[in-house]
This record gives C-alpha cells, sequence and structure tokens, in this order.
C-alpha cells in the first residue's frame, strides 16, 4: 500500500490500482482531497497497472465540492479540472465506483472516468441549483451528453439524488454491483474492461446525444414554460438552463465550458447563492444543541401513538407510517375515527393514482396504521402524540390520563401550537417525558418540526425527537415555550399588520402582491381564503366588528365559497373584488379612518421588519438557540424564500440600523407596539449582527 497523502492511498488487487479516498464526514473535494487524487492518478498511471479504481470509504463517494472553500481564494492545490483532465486523459481506464451519494463535484469527477459502477443504493445528482449554483465543474457540459438533454434539464432544475438503477437505466452507471461487494465489483468491472480491451470513454467527446437536440429550441422554451412557476424568483435554475443550451449550440465542448464558467461565476458572486449556501449551514446547524451533545442516548421508537383523528392527526401518523412505523390513532368518537382513517387512506390513493406510491407501498402503509376508541390502546407506545384541539382542560386532563396508562420512559408530546407545555405537563408526575411537537399543515407534506422544550425535559427526550424528526423526513428545529413559540408568534406581527394596513388603504391584492413579489408563494389574504375566513369565526356572536366578520356573514367564507377577500372564477382563479374594496371603505368610514396611499416599499417593511423585531425578542429570550435557527423554522414553515437566507439573514444583509431607524420610526408615529426589541438595539450599537449573537 503507498500512502499517496493522509487522504488518499493506493494498493493493488492484481493488474488493478486501487485509489482509496477517506476524507471524513462525505469525502468533499477539500484541497487536500484534489491533491490526493491527483497524485494518486498519477502515480496509478506511471505503474504497470492495466485500470484504477477510484473507490470511497465511510459513509459515501465524493458528496461534492467542499462548501466550505467557497469564498476562499486559490489554495495552491491541484484544481478539480486538473483532477478531471488526468483522469479523463488516462491511459488505463479509470473505473468510479460508486456508494452513498456522488453528488456535485463528485458526480462531475465521476463524469471523468471511462466507467461507473454502483452498489443499488448509490444515488446520483448534480445539486448545485439548490446551493444557488450550478454545476461549474464540466456537469452542465458532460450530462446531458450522457443522459440526454431532456433529462439532464429535469436533473440540474430540481437537484434530484437519482437512484442507481435508474441511473443505470439513463446510462449514467455502467453496471450495478452486489451491495456490499463494490470493492470486488468493480475490480472485476475493471480486469473485464482490461480483458475486452474497451475504449477509454471520454463523455466530453460524446456528442450524439446533444445533436438529437441540435434545432429544437422548442425543447428549452416547453421546460421553462412548464416550471416557471416552480423557478420564480430563482435565478440558478435559468443559468442551469442556458448551460445545457450552450451544450448543444456550441461548436465546442470547450466552448460549453467557457459559457458554465462565466455563468458559474456570476452565481457564485450573487447574493441568492451566498443566502442559498447560508441556508445549507443553517439547517445542519439546528441539529446541534449546546447541551445536548450528539452522543446524547436516544429512546428507542418501535411504536407510536397519535391521540386524534382529525386533519393533524392523520397527517402526523402518515410520516410514521412512511418511514415504516407502526402507529395507533386513537380518538373518542367512531365516526371521527373511520372519517380520519377514511381521508389517510384517500391521501394515499391520491399518491398512488399520480403514479407516488405502488398499491403495494399503500398497502403497506395503511396497514400500520390502525384505530382505537381505547386509551388503553397506547399503553405499550414508546412516543404519543396528542393532536386534538386547542383547549388547555381537555390537553391537561389526556396528559394526565396517558401518565397513569403509558410505560415508564415512553415520550408524552403535544402537538400544541401556542399552549403553555408546561402547564401541560404539569399534569403528570413525569414532566421530564413531556415534549412539544408541533407540526405545520398538511403535516404529511410540510417539513417543518418545532420541537418545543419545555422547562424540565430531559435531555434525552430532546436527542430522541430530533433524531427522530430527521428520519421521518422533517426538519427538526429545538424552540422554547412561548405563546405561539418561534414560527407563529412572528407571523402574528405580519398579520397584525396587514391588517392595519388594509385600514390604512392598501388593499388586500396590493399587500399580497407585494409579499408575493418578495418570494412568499402567497399574501395573507390570499393565505386566509384558501384556509377558510370562518375559522374561528362563529356565527352567533358576529357583530361586524372586522372586515373577516362582515365577508363571513355575507357568506363570503373564502375560495370554498367563490369569495372571500378576493372573488374566484370556477377554476379557483382569484380576482381583486370590488365588493370587498367597499366593505373595506364603509368599514373605514364607520370608524373615521380616512384612506391614503400608502407605498410598496412600506407594505413590505410594515410587514416585515415587525417580525424581524419579534425574531430578535425570540433570540433574546432564548426561545431560539440562534439566529439561523429561525430562518430555517421560516424557510420550512412559511415559505420564506429560500434565496433571501430567511428574515435573521435578510435583516442582516439589508443592516440592523436600517431594521432599527424604520422600527423607531414607525414607532414615533404609530406607538409602543413597534418599539425595537433590546437586542437590536444592542447589536446596533455594538455593530454586530445576529449572526454573530450567541445565547
Ligand atoms: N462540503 C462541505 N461539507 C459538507 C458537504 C460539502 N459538499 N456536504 C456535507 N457536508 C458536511 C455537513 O455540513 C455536515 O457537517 P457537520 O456534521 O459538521 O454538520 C456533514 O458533512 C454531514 O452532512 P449531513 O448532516 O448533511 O449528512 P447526511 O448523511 O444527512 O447527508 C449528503 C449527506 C447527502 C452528502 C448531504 O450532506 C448533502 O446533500 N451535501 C451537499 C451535497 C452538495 O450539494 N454537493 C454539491 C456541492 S457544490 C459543487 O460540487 C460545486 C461544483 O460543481 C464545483
Amino acid at each position: 500500500m503507498t500512502e499517496i497523502n493522509p487522504v488518499t492511498t493506493l494498493t493493488r488487487e492484481g493488474d488493478v490500482a486501487v485509489l482509496t479516498l477517506n476524507s471524513p464526514p462525505v469525502n468533499a473535494l477539500s484541497a487536500q482531497v484534489r491533491e490526493g487524487l491527483f497524485n494518486g492518478f498519477k502515480a496509478a498511471a506511471a505503474s504497470d497497472a492495466k485500470a484504477v479504481v477510484l473507490i470511497c470509504e465511510g459513509r459515501t463517494f465524493i458528496a461534492g465540492a467542499d462548501i466550505t472553500e467557497f469564498g476562499g481564494g486559490p489554495t495552491g492545490a491541484a484544481s478539480v479540472d486538473d483532477v478531471q483532465k488526468i483522469m479523463e486523459s488516462s491511459p488505463i481506464p479509470v473505473i468510479a465506483a460508486i456508494h452513498g451519494t456522488a453528488l456535485g463535484g463528485g458526480l462531475e469527477v465521476a463524469l471523468c472516468a471511462h466507467y461507473r459502477v454502483a452498489v443499488p443504493s448509490a444515488r446520483l445528482g448534480l445539486p448545485e441549483v439548490a446551493l444557488g449554483l450550478l454545476p461549474g465543474a464540466g456537469g452542465t457540459q458532460r450530462l446531458p451528453r450522457i443522459v440526454g438533454v431532456e433529462t439532464a434539464l429535469e436533473m440540474m432544475t430540481s437537484g434530484r439524488h437519482v437512484p442507481a438503477p435508474e441511473a443505470a437505466r439513463l446510462g449514467l452507471v455502467d453496471e450495478i454491483v452486489e451491495e456490499g461487494g463494490l470493492r470486488e465489483g468493480a475490480v472485476a468491472f475493471a480486469n473485464k474492461a482490461v480483458a475486452e480491451g474497451k475504449p477509454l470513454v471520454k463523455v466530453s467527446a460524446n456528442n450524439a446525444r446533444l445533436e438529437a437536440a441540435k434545432g429544437h429550441p422548442e425543447i428549452f422554451a416547453a421546460f421553462r414554460k412548464a416550471n416557471a412557476r416552480k423557478f420564480r424568483g430563482f435565478v440558478a435554475p435559468e443559468s442551469n438552463i442556458r448551460c445545457i443550451e450552450a451544450a448543444v449550440n456550441s461548436a465546442t465542448f470547450a466552448e460549453g465550458m467557457a459559457e458554465e464558467h462565466r455563468l458559474f461565476r456570476e452565481l457564485m458572486a450573487g447574493p441568492q447563492s451566498a443566502a442559498q449556501r447560508y441556508y445549507f449551514f443553517a439547517e445542519r446547524q439546528a441539529n446541534k444543541i449546546p447541551d445536548v451533545p450528539a452522543d446524547t442516548p436516544v429512546r428507542p421508537i418501535r411504536k407510536v401513538g397519535i391521540i386524534g383523528a382529525g386533519t393533524m392527526g392523520g397527517g402526523i401518523a402518515m410520516n410514521f407510517a412512511n418511514a415504516g412505523i407502526p402507529v395507533v390513532i386513537v380518538e373518542v368518537q367512531e365516526v371521527a375515527l373511520t372519517r380520519g382513517l377514511g381521508v389517510v387512506r384517500a391521501n394515499y390513493e391520491r399518491t398512488a393514482s399520480r403514479g407516488g406510491l405502488t398499491a403495494e407501498q399503500v398497502a403497506t402503509r395503511t396497514g400500520l396504521i390502525t384505530g382505537s376508541l381505547e386509551m388503553s390502546a397506547l399503553a405499550d407506545v414508546d412516543l404519543v402524540i396528542e393532536a386534538v384541539f386547542e383547549r388547555m382542560d381537555i390537553k391537561k386532563e389526556i396528559f394526565a390520563k396517558l401518565d397513569g396508562l403509558c410505560r415508564p420512559g415512553a415520550i408524552l408530546a403535544t402537538n400544541t401550537s401556542y399552549l403553555d407545555i408546561d402547564e401541560i405537563a404539569s399534569a403528570t408526575k413525569r414532566p421530564q417525558d413531556v415534549i412539544g411537537m408541533h407540526f405545520f399543515s398538511p403535516a404529511n407534506v410540510m417539513k417543518l418540526l418545532e420541537v418545543v422544550r419545555a422547562d424540565a425535559t430531559a435531555k434525552d427526550v430532546i436527542a430522541t425527537v430530533m433524531k427522530f424528526a430527521k428520519q421521518i423526513g422533517k426538519i427538526g428545529v429545538l424552540v422554547g415555550v412561548c405563546n405561539g413559540f418561534v414560527g407563529n408568534r412572528m407571523l402574528k406581527q405580519r398579520q397584525n399588520e396587514a391588517q392595519k394596513l388594509m385600514l390604512e388603504g392598501a388593499m388586500p391584492w396590493d399587500i399580497d402582491r407585494v409579499l408575493f413579489d418578495f418570494g412568499f408563494p402567497m399574501g395573507p389574504f390570499a393565505m386566509s381564503d384558501l384556509a377558510g375566513l370562518d375559522v374561528g369565526w362563529v356565527k352567533e356572536n358576529s357583530k361586524s366588528a372586522t372586515v373577516r366578520d362582515v365577508l363571513c356573514e355575507m357568506d363570503r367564507r373564502g375560495q370554498k365559497t367563490g369569495a372571500g377577500f378576493y372573488d374566484y372564477d370556477a377554476e379557483r382563479n382569484a380576482k381583486p373584488s370590488p365588493v370587498t374594496e367597499g366593505i373595506i371603505k364603509d368599514f373605514m368610514a364607520r370608524t373615521g379612518a380616512k384612506p391614503r396611499a400608502v407605498s410598496d416599499a412600506e407594505i413590505l417593511e410594515r410587514t416585515i421588519f415587525p417580525l424581524i423585531n419579534e425574531g430578535a425578542k425570540i433570540l433574546e429570550e432564548g426561545k431560539a438557540i440562534r439566529a439561523s435557527d429561525i430562518d430555517v423554522v421560516w424557510v420550512n414553515g412559511y415559505g420564506w424564500p429560500v434565496y433571501r437566507g430567511g428574515p435573521m439573514y435578510y435583516a442582516d444583509q439589508i443592516g440592523l440600523p436600517k431594521v432599527l431607524a424604520k422600527m423607531q420610526e414607525f414607532q414615533a408615529a404609530m406607538g409602543d407596539e413597534f418599539k425595537p426589541a433590546s437586542l437590536l438595539e444592542r447589536l446596533v450599537a455594538e455593530g454586530k449582527t445576529f449572526a454573530d449573537f450567541k445565547v
């Protein structure tokens, strides 16, 4: 064995040289890795080996460029390009042996091997778009040469990790080898390549798939049109598309590469990629809890109980069934239970009818969810999640019962979205086992899980729920007990301001447009119409006290009744409503308010800055561990555009002095509800940012 450098070694298996890379955690292409690969391939070519296999140790093949190095200066080490050139021009066959994930720069390196073999569980993809980038190491030029233009467009703009069997069908992988037998399989493939005199395939020289797309600009036009909604606001998808266009239309590979480099540099220098890279690490940081170390033991979760078969309970149950964990749902009334289980089944069947699940998967998942009318069905579960309606007395009664019947060590969670979890925990003799698990609706779709730590919650309970969140495909963020926790507490500020602005002269559709253009999927009024204006509205008590009351009294209850703040046509397209405008104006006249012109800039600042100010209060009260956790909540739970990082990151970018000055201006004009958070004042005085803040 020859040690090339601390992360690469070269060994021999008969005629085949095996270059092994071991750079935890994910074998990212750091300077040391590039150096090791370059010198390793050089040494292999200089030896009498007849082929060379590149294989990685640890959890994965190369998972991409080292994102932590982005923005740094030149390192003097071999570049990715140097590594790729030495591979592609190697005089002996180069075989990439892939397990785990070959992503971004990792796949781009593999695309310079002459052949690729993979185990069935491996996944391959170019996910740079998620970092606001494009595959800048020739990926945009090589991928369409193998998989064709349409598949390359889809893969690069979605960033999807393609499973190895599919990659083999696409031609991206040449052979699937047995799970657990990657090294042997790759060496056998190499020996076969040598014995059969297989050609040294250079993907960059393979133009046949591109020729097929030449003279067909409609492929790109149709793709742009079909995805316009999905790409709205993002710059990277369009740059990815342009690179593939360049691959098709350039006279040479080098010309396409030049366009790739130009567009890559542009994205890398832009604000969106900076925000998306920040967000990538923010999401991973959220898993780190200062007083709950990574090695905290976790409690086994083999079976889950859910109380309440409503929309929330059913959606939560689906998460566990999707992860293969049995769930029992407990309801008081048989009709409610039957209806709830029916909704879950219908959800699965709808997914299946769109091709998202096989009939067998539907059967397995629905089979994992059982119903019961008896609380005693929860006696053997490891985790209970209570998802009944928001009444403290009912929740306390349920938790007292759970205390009596659940086995010792079971985790008792509540899905409350604003109630005091310490008070709920006080109904038990085991408050250390009580925690909040705040799912977002629809619970089987939304990625966010606010994990709410109460005063007495045990560390291993926190560790278990955070880890389990990942297992069920959620992004867990640890927050503290306060009204509305992190997300809803901040949202309330935005909602209040939107309502107030409407009564100062801004129409609902103006407010919605500003927030939509900022990047939210929809504004607050469109959202209310979607959810139903009558949520929490009681006809008997309604006295035309708010615009919403008046709308509901007129049976304008939102999309479901064909009208709410907006008017809707048969296809549910929203139109600004003269009726609503009239109601608002009458309402203002009644209360003596004088309409004034409200600018778009004011709408944005009035709705966003108070929300940021609330985030600052949350931070100083220690209800979130760090500013980036708040950003993770907003991106995953509230549609904050990831290309703007999150509210706290956004505030840091526009400058905290600007946010503070505006809040002071609002306070002077409109009162103390705009009083700046003392943390905001302090950070500005110290010339610091939210990112600098540490509890
Ligand atoms: N660079 C640097 N660090 C990375 C990294 C990368 N490309 N990918 C992952 N890491 C780090 C993570 O920050 C994390 O560090 P901590 O443990 O200190 O938090 C650690 O590796 C493990 O990552 P995960 O917690 O995400 O582990 P996982 O097993 O859930 O997922 C993964 C592994 C699928 C590889 C996931 O980390 C991932 O998607 N990584 C990013 C892949 C990517 O986007 N690659 C493209 C990079 S850009 C590029 O390559 C540009 C180019 O073309 C030149």
